[in-house]
């Protein structure tokens, strides 16, 4: 199968040079399964190493640089994947289009203390396709985003997998923005018994509030502006939580019902684990909109009661 991001296979293994700041780097790309099994290798006997992956779709910006350095505070060695993952969209989605620059991801990777960027192609990771075997996300799976986005998270678990089948990393960061995907793969390590901690960490904002995401390129300035609506409404429905669940819910709402460039989704207030939202207690209050053609989410802890 060919896609966009099959052109970043084929480089060999590169010693990528000097950093931006002129200091030297050991970041090293591997493009082939070979190539990274031969650094992991070298790497973990040199130095007995604690790994850490952040797996990416690349297009990295401040939020993945988060992630890096929350991994290299916790390991020896950081391995960072860039692979569009076709498994994840669905046909009427953005892959074709998705922001591909894996010479700005390496060096965004370089300037965060990346030991390793694994940047394979679609053949590599997936040499049969459709691949016979996948993970089946249950039930959570089809709720929130997997109710537009059937298949999402069945792709999200399958690619994560191997990930973690080729890189065997102790520990592994995703940003708590994709929060249902971070609780999925809480449940993918632990109903698997893959011996790896799963971390989420925490979302890094614009100065308006608005989520890092890849997608913001997307937005028009108009666009950009209703798009603070999200955050907004979140932090209007968290001051709600001593008023209870019905509050939150309702404040958030009156947010986004004033601006008529945000099209809902949904707005829902959750148990920390998804489940049902308690009365009173740690809950998560999550919305999904599309604004102009961008379909945007957001999520924040709320404390309730
Ligand atoms: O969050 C993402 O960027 C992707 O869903 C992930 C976890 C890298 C899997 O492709």
């Amino acid at each position: 199968m060919t896609t966009p991001d099959s052109r970043a296979a084929g480089a060999g293994q590169h010693h990528l040079g000097a950093t931006a700041n002129g200091k030297r780097s050991s970041l090293r790309l591997a493009t082939s399964r070979a190539e990274l099994s031969a650094l992991l290798l070298r790497s973990r006997t040199a130095q007995n190493a604690r790994v850490a992956l952040v797996p990416t779709m690349g297009a990295l910006h401040r939020g993945h640089a988060a992630l890096l350095d929350e991994a290299r505070n916790r390991s020896d060695l950081v391995v960072a994947s860039i692979f569009v993952n076709p498994m994840q969209f669905g046909p009427a989605e953005d892959l074709a289009i998705y922001p591909r620059d894996l010479a700005a991801d390496t060096a965004l990777c370089r300037d965060h203390g990346v030991d390793v960027v694994f940047a394979p192609s679609v053949d590599a990771l997936y040499p049969a396709w459709p691949p016979a075997v996948t993970v089946d996300p249950g039930e959570l799976g089809g709720i929130l985003e997997g109710v537009t986005r059937p298949g999402h998270f069945k792709g999200v678990l399958t690619v994560v997998a191997k990930l973690f089948g080729l890189i065997d990393p102790d520990v592994a960061l995703f940003g708590e923005k994709d929060y249902q995907q971070l609780v999925l793969l809480q449940h993918l390590v632990k109903e698997l018994c893959l011996p790896v901690e799963v971390v989420g960490v925490e979302t890094v904002r614009e100065p308006d509030g608005l989520a890092l995401s890849s997608r913001n390129r997307y937005l028009s300035d108009a666009e950009r502006v209703s798009a603070s609506a999200l955050s907004r409404a979140l932090v209007a429905g968290q001051a709600a939580g001593p008023r209870g669940p019905r509050a939150v819910v309702a404040a958030a709402e009156t947010v986004l019902a004033a601006d008529p460039g945000v099209a809902v989704d949904y707005l829902t207030l959750r148990a920390a684990d998804l489940s049902d939202a308690p009365s009173s207690g740690d809950a998560r209050l999550l919305v999904a909109a599309t604004v102009g053609t961008t379909r945007l989410i957001d999520n924040v802890a709320v404390s309730v009661g």
